[in-house]
């Protein structure tokens, strides 16, 4: 059983923030970040919560797929930056786009979370008890990153992406691992007030890990990037075998977007052209798992994806986390 997406939707918000304007507090330069990463620009919030986010998104999806909100089973969404520890970001989505009969929640797998997103979104479908799934990923990565921090606070952004997912047939295949080896490679600290009965200096707090910054993302660039740049080619190539085609034969991959040589040398291994690997990460920055679901979205826009193409969703990021899932791709 593959998956039928049925429409897909995004949202970037209007505040854009250049390279220059980092150059005006930290000592960096515009010429470093592009030759270092391939950001020009990045989008981020100036107030919409990530929830908001993803509901704009959700509702270009639902209108490209010609669905209406009660139409839907289930709303995954796979925000690492809720604004809220509960209600879900799904549900937040849920009673703003009014789809009364989904249940819905949040799934975390951080810059790979779309993508267990298709994959779990798929795996519901194949029991036949649901038939349309809404995947949200919507991020304010913004509001956790370390301003003093120059190796990592300039890659950070905000967005939402969307897909309507559906039941379908033809090849499918997926390829997903964590390796909590490397968890303490990027991680953000969740905030915890003392009480009566915890204190934040209890022997077991947060002795795993070397930096203490509560609510701000430690990243260590170089380790991740190596981790990086072998995973996206290992998830595509095991997504492929498993739906039975070679990852030469792919039309468009569709990748989370950390940094333009990750993608460039995963391309080399992968025997592609650059053309075949959607890049927005100039324009949008990193915004974790909202990331494939932009860039699936204006791939299918911009008619980069086409009906019977062949198509890999690959993302990576903090757990570790990282997985692809490759089909043909069709809307009905
Ligand atoms: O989405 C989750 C997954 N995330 C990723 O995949 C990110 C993976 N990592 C990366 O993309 C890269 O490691 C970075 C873009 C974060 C850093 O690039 P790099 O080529 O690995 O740089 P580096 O950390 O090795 O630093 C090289 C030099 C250092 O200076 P020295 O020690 O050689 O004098 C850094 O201090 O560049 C310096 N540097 C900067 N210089 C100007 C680090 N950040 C900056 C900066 N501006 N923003």
């Amino acid at each position: 059983m593959s998956i039928i997406i049925a429409g897909t939707g995004s949202y970037l918000p209007e505040r854009v923030v250049t390279n220059a304007e980092f150059e005006t507090f930290l000592d960096t330069s515009d010429e470093w970040i592009v030759a270092r990463t391939g950001m020009k620009e990045r989008r981020v919030t100036s107030g919409e919560p990530s929830w908001k986010m993803g509901e704009l998104a959700a509702r270009k999806a639902l209108d490209a797929a010609g669905i209406a909100p009660e139409e839907l089973d289930l709303i995954i969404c796979t925000t690492v930056t809720p604004d809220y520890l509960f209600p879900s970001c799904a549900c937040m989505i849920q009673g703003a786009i009014g789809a009364r009969g989904a249940f819905a929640f949040d799934a975390a797998a951080a810059c790979a979370g779309s993508v267990y997103g298709i994959d779990m979104a798929r795996r519901y479908l194949a029991t036949g008890d649901i038939n349309t799934v809404l995947l949200v990923g919507a991020e304010t990565l913004s509001q956790v990153a370390n301003y003093e921090d120059r190796g990592s606070c300039i890659l950070f952004s905000d967005g939402a992406g969307a897909a309507v997912i559906k039941r379908g047939d033809g090849p499918y295949g997926s390829c997903l691992r964590s390796d909590a080896s490397g968890a303490h490679q990027l991680y953000c600290k969740h905030i915890r007030k003392d009480t009566p009965f915890y204190k934040s200096d209890a022997p077991f707090d947060g002795g795993l890990f070397e930096a203490e910054l509560v609510g701000t993302t430690y990243m260590n660039g170089q380790e991740v990037y190596k981790f990086a740049t072998a995973a996206m080619p290992e998830a595509v190539i095991g997504a492929c075998e498993r739906a039975g085609f070679a990852p030469e034969t792919l039309d468009m991959v569709v990748p989370h977007q950390a940094n333009l040589r990750i993608l460039e040398t995963a391309a080399k291994r992968l025997k592609l052209p650059m053309e075949k690997i959607s890049v927005t990460i100039h324009k949008y920055g990193n915004n974790s798992s909202a990331s494939v679901l932009i860039g699936l979205d204006e791939c299918i826009r911009e008619g980069k994806i086409k009906e019977g193409h062949r198509v890999s969703l690959v993302g990576f990021g903090a757990g570790l986390t990282y997985g692809a899932a490759a089909f043909e791709y069709h809307s009905k």
